[in-house]
């Protein structure tokens, strides 16, 4: 395989690099000025010259050019050996293998001698946060006193890993991500001097996708390329998975149409495709940002085809601003969080259950009419509570009327919150039905994959909520309920609620 874009145009002088102008500048004067320091540390994101500019450093200290302005000239043995990696007195240690104090050791040991061709030896230390304390106090020797033909470049993706004690001895630059516009001229110049047909909103599509890293844009960009094809706006989306996907549109169509049960099917469905549920997550927020965006009469700022355009158009009309909102911090919370780590699709899960609630503010709802009409607004999709009395139901008397129990549901929430026991937070957030039937707690559940969230220690700390709160122990018992017009078991299935729901309604609180 030809070499990587990355490594091909890796910038050989200053002129050639994107961005950084103020670390530019910085070495630049150094140089001109034969002032170089004999510590830096360049910190920044992954991807952003750190590296690039640490060799061209090398070179410029070690250039034989008489004009000191000049340097790197790219023409003198030593311009060349670095730009061929074979200039002996370059040392690149990557800390995040070499971490030891072995390693930090042998480079003190080393360091002494003179170097071998040019006037400086350079150490990059890449990935310097990587390396263990008894290695950093090694490393921290060594700067405080360095052979003046020694320069060192710390690099690192963390600085705030970084002791303020190496800190201190460094001079630092703080890498920026590269601007857009930047990273697209930049790979336009690529793909016209390697004859590859793209598009510029593909490339501007590349661009966002690599959130400032210009590796990952001319990573993407020689991924796209070897398809043979011209890189175009769907190219480009299809491989990178930023099409809007049947999943997507699925899921928000069905939180529009209160349909739980459709939408959980959706997830699982694209799960069980492989799809990761944090990028589905991101899918959705970025979908979300879209409908905002056409909320907000920037329509010409969504980036899509037109039929997915004019879905997102009905998308944005059906729902309120504020509505979008919540669902966006909803599943931006899913898709950042590591909380379902343990079961990756549960906070995409729950995050889906809390959108198809009623924003935290409202009290919990207690209709006494089934609610026939269509396609409520996201905010006013409130899952209605649900008891229905022993009486009716036959079972045995409640220990406690299912009533006191869903006055006291929602305090649970912030008890739970508090303890960072968001997970069964939202759990019992879903719980669509309550009911007690002797000493039972029944609770009701849009889909089963809800309901086997409720293990027996989330149970148990139900219960014990309810006990702290009310005085009384149930045991409780899970069930699916108001699954797509599923009538709940505890439900009489002659009555009024039945009726209801068979006719597309949803449940119904009845109370003692
Ligand atoms: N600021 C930049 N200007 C031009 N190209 C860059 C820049 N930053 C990164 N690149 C490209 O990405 C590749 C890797 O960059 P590198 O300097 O190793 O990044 P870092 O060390 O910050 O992770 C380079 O070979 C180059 O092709
Ligand atoms: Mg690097
Ligand atoms: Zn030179």
């Amino acid at each position: 395989m030809s070499q990587a874009l990355y490594r091909k145009y890796r910038p050989q002088g200053w002129a050639e690099v994107v961005g950084q102008q103020h670390v530019l500048q910085t070495l630049r004067n150094a140089i001109a000025a034969d002032r170089v320091a004999h510590a830096y540390l360049f910190a920044g994101p992954r991807g952003t010259g750190k590296t690039t500019l640490a060799r061209l450093l090398a070179k410029a200290v070690n250039c034989l050019n008489e004009d000191k302005s000049k340097r790197p000239c790219n023409e003198c043995d030593y311009c060349r050996a670095v730009s061929e990696n074979r200039f002996l007195d370059l040392i690149e240690i990557d800390a995040a293998s070499n971490n030891g104090i072995e390693d930090v050791r042998e480079l003190r040991d080393k360091i002494n001698f003179a170097p071998t061709q040019g006037k400086y030896k350079i150490y990059i230390i890449d990935e310097v946060h990587m390396l263990s304390t008894p290695a950093f106090n090694a490393l921290l020797k060594t700067l405080e006193e360095p052979p003046p033909h020694a320069i060192f470049v710390l690099a690192t993706t963390e600085i705030h890993k970084i002791p303020a004690t190496v800190l201190s001895r460094c001079q630092r630059h703080e890498f920026r991500r590269v601007p857009v516009d930047e990273i697209v001229a930049n790979l336009q110049h690529i793909a016209a001097a390697e004859n590859i047909q793209a598009d510029d909103d593909a490339l501007a599509l590349i661009a966002r996708q690599s959130a400032g890293g210009m590796r990952d844009a001319q990573s993407l960009l020689d991924q796209l390329s070897s398809t043979g094809e011209r890189i175009t706006m769907e190219l480009a989306q299809t491989v990178l998975g930023t099409a809007t996907s049947q999943t997507v549109l699925d899921l928000v169509a069905s939180i529009l149409d209160g349909e739980a049960a459709r939408g959980l099917e959706a997830i699982h469905h694209a799960l069980d495709g492989g799809v990761d549920p944090r990028s589905l997550a991101r899918q959705i927020v970025d979908y979300l940002r879209g409908l905002m965006l056409i909320q907000m009469g920037n329509e010409s700022q969504v980036e899509t085809t037109k039929d997915i355009k004019a879905k997102m158009s009905a998308h944005a009309s059906a729902l309120t601003p504020a509505d979008v909102l919540r669902m966006m911090r909803i599943f931006n919370e899913a898709a950042t969080d590591s909380r379902g780590s343990w079961q990756p699709s549960l906070s995409l899960e729950l995050a889906f259950a809390e959108t198809l609630e009623a924003p935290a503010e409202s009290a919990p709802v207690t209709r006494s009419t089934p609610k026939q009409s269509a396609k409520p607004s996201a905010s006013q999709l409130t899952p209605v509570v649900v008891s229905t009395s022993s009486e009716k139901s036959g079972a045995t008397a409640p220990t406690i009327p299912a009533s006191e129990i869903i006055k006291v549901w929602k305090s649970f929430q912030a008890i739970l919150k508090k303890e960072s026991a968001s997970n069964l937070a939202a759990l019992l957030n879903s719980v669509t039905a309550i009911d007690v039937q002797g000493n039972t707690l029944v609770l009701g559940f849009a889909s089963d994959v809800l309901m086997s969230k409720m293990k027996e220690e989330e149970k148990k700390r139900a219960s014990q909520l309810i006990a702290d709160a009310l005085g009384v122990t149930l045991d409780i018992r899970c069930e699916v309920a108001n699954a797509r017009g599923k009538v709940p078991p505890h439900v009489p299935q002659d009555g009024m609620v039945a009726t209801a729901i068979h006719q597309g309604g949803e449940i119904v609180d009845v109370q003692e």
